[in-house]
């Protein structure tokens, strides 16, 4: 290959500047951020702004397990956490909760396995529908994580806020405490082990 015709050609005039193209996120009512959600970051470019996290986290990043119900906070069935704190993710913007840690229940898991909220569900039949189910399971871990002795009347009250029109919340109320009571019997049989490696350490 040669390039000796291209020498030969005269020099071509300077282009004139063009003028920036505008940004698509430089228009009014759109913006770019970035989502960080079950540990994974995603960039939104020229997003409409009034765009709620339900419906960000449902139709541009393809997570289907926050449910689109009421969008008026009133079910719970899109219920995910937002830095550690349950919301209703349709009534969240989805652009104020850029640089914030999201986690919705495809992040509860380790990978593809269920976790013991999510198999108590299932065994004891408190999937019916299966609606409300993902915030549920959202709900219940969360209560959880603050409190892993909750009373029944304090499960009552953290699933309040999930409407479920099918199982009449018996089943749902028996899957939490079976996880309860399951967390409590692993912690106090691990409690005498951990007091045992550490009696041999001070030992040694
Ligand atoms: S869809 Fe968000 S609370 Fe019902
Ligand atoms: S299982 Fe159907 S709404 Fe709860």
């Amino acid at each position: 290959m040669t390039t000796a015709g291209r020498a030969d050609q005269p020099d071509q005039p300077d282009q004139p500047d063009q003028p920036d193209q505008p940004d698509q996120a430089d228009q009014p009512d759109q913006c770019s951020y970035t989502l960080s959600v079950n540990g994974q970051e995603h960039e939104l470019r020229g997003a409409w702004m009034g765009e709620s996290l339900l419906y960000v986290l449902r139709n541009r990043l393809g997570l289907p397990g926050a449910k689109n119900a009421c969008e008026q906070g009133e079910c719970g069935s899109c219920s995910v956490l937002v830095d550690g704190e349950l919301v209703c993710s349709c009534l969240v913007l989805a652009a104020t909760a850029g640089g914030r840690e999201i986690v919705t229940v495809e992040g509860l898991g380790a990978g593809e396995r269920f976790t013991d909220v999510q198999v108590a569900f299932t065994e004891t039949g408190a999937v019916q529908c299966g609606f409300c189910t993902p915030g549920l399971i959202v709900t219940v871990h969360d209560l959880l994580e603050r409190n892993p002795r909750p009373s029944e009347l304090e499960i009552r009250e953290a699933i309040s806020g999930n409407l479920c029109r099918c199982t009449g919340y018996g089943r749902i109320l028996e899957a939490v405490e079976t996880v309860r009571d399951a967390r409590l019997a692993a912690a106090s049989r691990a409690a005498p082990v951990a007091a045992g490696a550490t009696r041999q350490e001070g030992a040694g």
